[in-house]
């Protein structure tokens, strides 16, 4: 694990000086080790959440994982023409410490195919790959589209981007890289806390740990605002931070500030992605953490006591779910929400709880749609005059304009990369990638394309749709033992935050005294 300007020394120093401040969890009493645990979603982060409780419970505990449609969740893959692309999360940045540590794991075992549900269940195919490695690289060439034109085509030639960019915007270009470098230095801290079993009660304590109160200030300011107060101009704001906001969150730069950095260094160099597609990650985890897949949705959680042995009353929980064969029930000592809380998203009624927790949180879902065509780009669309056997863009970001009615267009390649693959200019057929937030209309595909074979379209309901500055982020803790995952795509939403939830959350189980105070006074303490 990188020790990015962290000593370990200064944390333990540190560490012993917090201990015996009570965390928000923290109960006198040692308590019995859970038999039980419900997980409700197998996304990445009910997926993580299943192998961090395993590693935490050790092989008694039972951990069933309830999923209402595929694993994977909003990780997911598409065959066009015998090949898989991704239609969700995407990329991964090279300091995403949990998912490379997943794969470091995963990669030693041998791993089920990806019908995987279908082995799981008939058990009839025995079909075993070899275990998981990074997609191998294939180059990428980048434009920003104002909705007519080209405003900024990426020349092969690095020393001439550095020098257009220098020209025009100055030092904002290489200041960027700097602020995004020093906001993951911050960031990177949370995977000292998590080694050392420290976890947070809320998102903002979580944020706090990591930044301080600059990542407070962050995450409850827009980008923009950050931005702009550090320095940067309107017109590169405009130019360049837009269209990456844009691509990432399908969101302008009044997203706020820390997914907001976040989104910039998802345009850092060296992302990465799983060979055969992102979601065998979840399939992974599931199955090296003998976790049971439930194929049903869950409709109800409620809260039960029962008489225990020192006399007080213990509670648990009763889930209500709808299966295959109808609707039936069963009780946890841990129940473990890892999907959105949100309308559109989940439907779960909670009963018996006092606060009572609502169906949904507030605050909505921002949609996303993501159509993959196999086909012939009209380049004239991008108000290019060059050949189509000589565009090799394979990524065309877009400004805010009204002329621009898709947020990006990108040529994708296949999860799994063919031998002799490489780039391939816009006079071949090949997959498309669209994100817009409305569903693209016939008229829309016309002017795009001059021809296609297939069209694939998905709508997602991708991300929190940030509005900052923000009231208060729902809850990690919905009840003693009841925890919910994914607050924390109020800071941000990417699959590393839902992994640093999971993780999180083995931390808050264990009853150990939380870190919740600021270790370095400004936040900062290098
Ligand atoms: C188009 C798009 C692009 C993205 N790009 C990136 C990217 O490049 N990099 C990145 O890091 N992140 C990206 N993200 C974000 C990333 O995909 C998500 O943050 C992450 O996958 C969330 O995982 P999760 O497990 O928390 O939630 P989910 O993946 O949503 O998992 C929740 C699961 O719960 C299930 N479920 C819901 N309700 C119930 C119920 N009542 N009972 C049983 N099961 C239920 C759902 O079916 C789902 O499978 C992108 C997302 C989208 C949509
Ligand atoms: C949730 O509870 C409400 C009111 O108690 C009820 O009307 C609704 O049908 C319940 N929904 C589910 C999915 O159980
Ligand atoms: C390609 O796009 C240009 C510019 O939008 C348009 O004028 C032209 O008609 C399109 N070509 C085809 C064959 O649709
Ligand atoms: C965010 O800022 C608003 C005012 O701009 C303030 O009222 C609110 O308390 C802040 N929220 C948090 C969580 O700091």
């Amino acid at each position: 694990m990188a020790l990015r300007h962290l000593s370990v020394k200064a944390l333990l120093f540190f560490g012993l000086c917090q201990v015996g401040r009570r965390g928000f969890a923290s109960a006198p009493e040692v308590r019995e080790a859970p038999k039980k645990i419900a997980i409700i979603g197998g996304g990445i982060g009910g997926t993580a959440a299943a192998f961090f409780l395993r590693q935490e419970f050790g092989p008694a505990v039972k951990i069933e994982v309830f999923e209402a449609g595929t694993v994977g969740g909003r990780l997911a893959t598409e065959n066009i023409g015998g090949y898989e692309y991704e239609t969700g999360g995407s990329v991964i940045h090279p300091l995403n410490l949990h998912m490379k540590h997943f794969l470091d794991r995963l990669g030693q075992y041998p791993l089920p195919s990806q019908d995987f549900l279908m082995m799981f269940f008939s058990k009839m195919q025995n079909r075993i790959l070899s275990g998981l490695s990074p997609r191998a690289d294939v180059s990428s060439k980048l434009a920003i589209f104002d909705g007519k034109e080209l405003t900024f085509e990426e020349s092969d030639w690095f020393i001439v981007n550095v020098i257009r960019m220098l020209w025009r915007y100055g030092l904002n270009f290489i200041r960027m890289h700097i602020w995004v470098e020093a906001i993951l230095d911050k960031f990177m801290r949370i995977y000292q806390y998590q080694q050392y079993g420290y976890s947070f009660s809320s998102v903002e304590k979580l944020l706090h740990a990591m930044g301080g109160d600059g990542f407070l200030t962050l995450v409850n300011q827009t980008l923009e605002e950050a931005m702009l107060a550090e320095g940067f101009s309107q017109v590169f704001l405009n130019d360049v931070v837009t269209p990456v906001t844009r691509v990432n969150y399908g969101q302008s730069v009044r997203i706020n500030g820390f997914v907001g950095a976040i989104a910039l260094a998802g345009a850092d160099s060296g992302l990465w992605a799983v060979d055969g597609g992102n979601k065998m990650v979840c399939s992974g985890l599931l199955y090296h953490s003998k976790a049971e897949l439930v194929p049903a949705r869950v409709t109800a959680i409620s809260m039960k006591m029962r008489p225990s042995k020192t006399g007080s009353a213990a509670n648990f929980y009763e889930v209500n779910y709808v299966g295959e064969s109808g609707a039936a029930h069963s009780t946890y000592d841990i129940v473990v929400v890892a999907t959105p809380l949100h309308q559109g998203m989940s439907d779960i009624n909670f009963s018996g709880f006092s606060p009572p927790i609502p169906t949904h949180f507030s605050g909505r879902y921002h949609q996303t749609v993501a159509t993959l065509v196999h086909g012939l780009l009209n380049v004239s669309y991008l108000g290019t005059t060059e050949k189509p056997e000589n565009f090799f863009v394979s990524a065309v970001l877009t400004l805010d304009k009204k002329a621009s009615e898709i947020h990006s267009l990108s040529s994708l390649n296949p999860v799994k990369i063919p031998k002799g693959y490489s780039r391939s200019p816009a006079s071949q057929r090949k997959v498309w990638k669209i994100f817009s937030s409305q569903p693209l209309s016939q008229k829309n595909l016309q002017q795009i394309f001059l021809s296609w074979d297939s069209v694939f379209e998905k709508r997602w309901l991708a991300y929190p749709s940030y509005s900052p500055p923000h009231r208060r982020t729902p809850p990690f803790i919905l009840h003693d033992r009841l925890y919910y995952l994914n607050a924390v795509e109020w800071a941000a939403s990417a699959m590393e935050m839902s992994a640093i939830s999971a993780r999180n959350l083995c931390g808050s189980t264990r009853k150990k005294e939380e870190f919740s105070f600021a270790v370095w006074p400004d936040g900062g303490g290098k």
